[in-house]
């Protein structure tokens, strides 16, 4: 897809679809169109009802003879002015996009009208359309080997059309942004959407060195022995279980002097969790392809660091394995002595998540962090909680947390804090070794939180749980069923606002 971005009359627009953007119940006589193009919007739009502006509402006018030009003009609801964001406008690009697609349009031109910037600047209309757009048109369809079944958007090119030269740069910088961001969203869904059998711990790693020699960042890939010689034995317990070698993938930006702490991001990396001898019943077993979202998004999180060349030092680490039953696996009563020398008792193999994690969180102590912060889909307690519309928050420093939780408005990516107090360690303390793996009195989310808060006494550090965002079983405006690439968006934002 091209985005370009020039200053034209209106009248000079050549394109397959003029969007016009109006806010509900907006008099369309003071449009700033042409007055041959208002009055035919007038009057092909014959009853006031046909169109009233409301959110993602859609109204397609063909307009082929009377304007050379153009193919058709479409009137696209952006619902009440003073309900106006970043998410509305990137959730009707989204919707536009797939509208589109049941129609021959391979180019549209996008009128910039002055109040489609609302509070925010240029820059940020522009990333915010090409995020949409971006987003919206996404599919996953490399296993389809048939045509059609799922119609493809043909559209190619973007033009979004200002009525001043002044504003051109403006909106430029953001589509480059908006490109990059997108970019790493797409390839967070990308890994998290593979299959199981595709997506093993071996290919993540080989995806995440991949995309780092294009992208000019550092990745060392440590293997299963590394990881033995580093005591990594909670994560090793949950890999044993599986004919998978596990990886622990670590990816390097230096944007920064070498004395600048980094900011370090850990994503769960479970290429597939059956429970292990705690097994999962069978029912929507094969969502647990998903339980490497955190992962995918830090490899998302990653691509986008190097291509924004951001001056700062990031760090990336996904502990990827396989949770598999086996003669080898780890079974409920087995104790292990963690990387940090914690030990654990396993109660539960399917608590998998925490025990990949705690060993991933020891091995960040080594990087002197700034702050770590870790994505993944760990519980299901936190769907109860918050359904499939917010993540969880926690963590042991307020200042980070509240600085993350500053951006879900401007990303869209909603984040709810949960509180970890000291009664919940209490309830992971275990009769025969340091902690265990689970609690048997309720608060899934907070209890989890508190398992990992063992191992990240030495840095700042804030957890979010995606298990219920990570993935999508409907379609929503910005991504179609499936994985959304959840955290990427929203922790750029913070990123590079720091
Ligand atoms: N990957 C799951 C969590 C999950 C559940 C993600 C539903 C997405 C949707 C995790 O490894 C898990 O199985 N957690 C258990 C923990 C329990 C055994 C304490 C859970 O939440 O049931
Ligand atoms: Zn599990
Ligand atoms: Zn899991």
């Amino acid at each position: 897809m091209k985005y370009t971005t020039i200053s034209k009359n209106v009248a000079e627009i050549k394109t397959d679809a003029l969007l016009i953007f109006a806010f509900e119940n907006e008099n369309w006589r003071v449009l700033p169109l042409p007055a041959k193009i208002k009055n035919y919007i007038c009057t092909a739009a014959v009853d006031p009802k046909d169109f009233t502006g409301k959110e993602a509402e859609f109204l397609i006018i063909p307009v082929q003879k009377q304007f050379p030009n153009l193919n058709r003009i479409v009137l696209v609801g952006l619902g009440k002015e003073d309900k106006y964001s970043t998410t509305v406008l990137r959730n009707v690009c989204g919707k536009t996009v797939r509208l589109l697609k049941n129609y021959p349009v391979k180019a549209v031109s996008l009128l910039v009208r002055k109040k489609l910037t609302g509070k925010y600047n240029l820059s940020r209309l522009g990333q915010t359309i090409v995020e949409g757009f971006k987003l919206g048109g996404y599919q996953f369809d490399t296993y389809k080997t048939k045509e059609d079944q799922n119609k493809k958007s043909e559209l190619r090119k973007i033009e979004m059309v200002t009525g001043s030269a002044k504003e051109i740069t403006g909106i430029r910088k953001g589509v480059k942004t908006g490109e990059i961001v997108s970019a790493a969203v797409i390839l967070a869904r990308d890994l998290a959407n593979q299959p199981g059998n595709v997506a093993t711990p071996q290919m993540l790693a080989k995806s995440a060195k991949s995309m780092a020699e294009k992208a000019g960042l550092a990745c060392e890939i440590l293997s299963e022995k590394k990881m033995q010689s580093l005591n990594m034995n909670a994560l090793l317990a949950v890999a044993k279980g599986s004919s998978q070698p596990p990886a622990l993938i670590v990816l390097e930006h230096k944007g920064a002097k070498k004395r600048e702490a980094p900011i370090v991001f850990v994503g769960k990396g479970v290429t597939f969790d059956s429970g292990g001898i705690s097994l999962k019943p069978g029912k929507c077993m094969d969502e647990m392809k998903f339980d490497m979202s955190g992962g995918a998004t830090v490899i998302g999180i990653m691509q986008a660091v190097a291509q924004l060349k951001l001056n700062k030092n990031v760090i990336g680490i996904v502990p990827a394995v396989e949770n598999l039953p086996d003669g080898k696996a780890a079974k409920p009563g087995d104790i292990v002595k963690s990387m940090s020398g914690t030990t654990i008792e396993i109660l539960n193999t399917d608590a998998e998540g925490r025990m990949i994690l705690a060993d991933a969180l020891t091995f960040a102590e080594k990087y002197k962090p700034a702050a770590v912060i870790n994505l993944a889909t760990l519980t299901g307690a936190v769907v109860v909680a918050l359904g499939h519309v917010a993540a969880g928050i926690m963590g042991n420093d307020d200042e980070l947390v509240d600085g993350i939780k500053k951006y879900a408005e401007i990303s869209g990516e909603k984040v709810w804090q949960f509180p970890l107090y000291d009664e919940y360690k209490e309830q992971i303390k275990s009769d025969v070794a340091d902690i265990k793996n689970i609690a048997r009195n309720g608060a899934g989310v907070t209890t989890a939180g508190a398992f990992l808060s063992k191992f990240t006494e030495k840095y700042k550090w804030a957890h979010i749980d995606i298990a219920g965002v990570a993935w999508t079983n409907n379609a929503i405006p910005i991504a179609p069923k499936g994985a959304t690439g959840f955290g990427v968006r929203l922790l750029l934002e913070w990123l590079t606002d720091k």
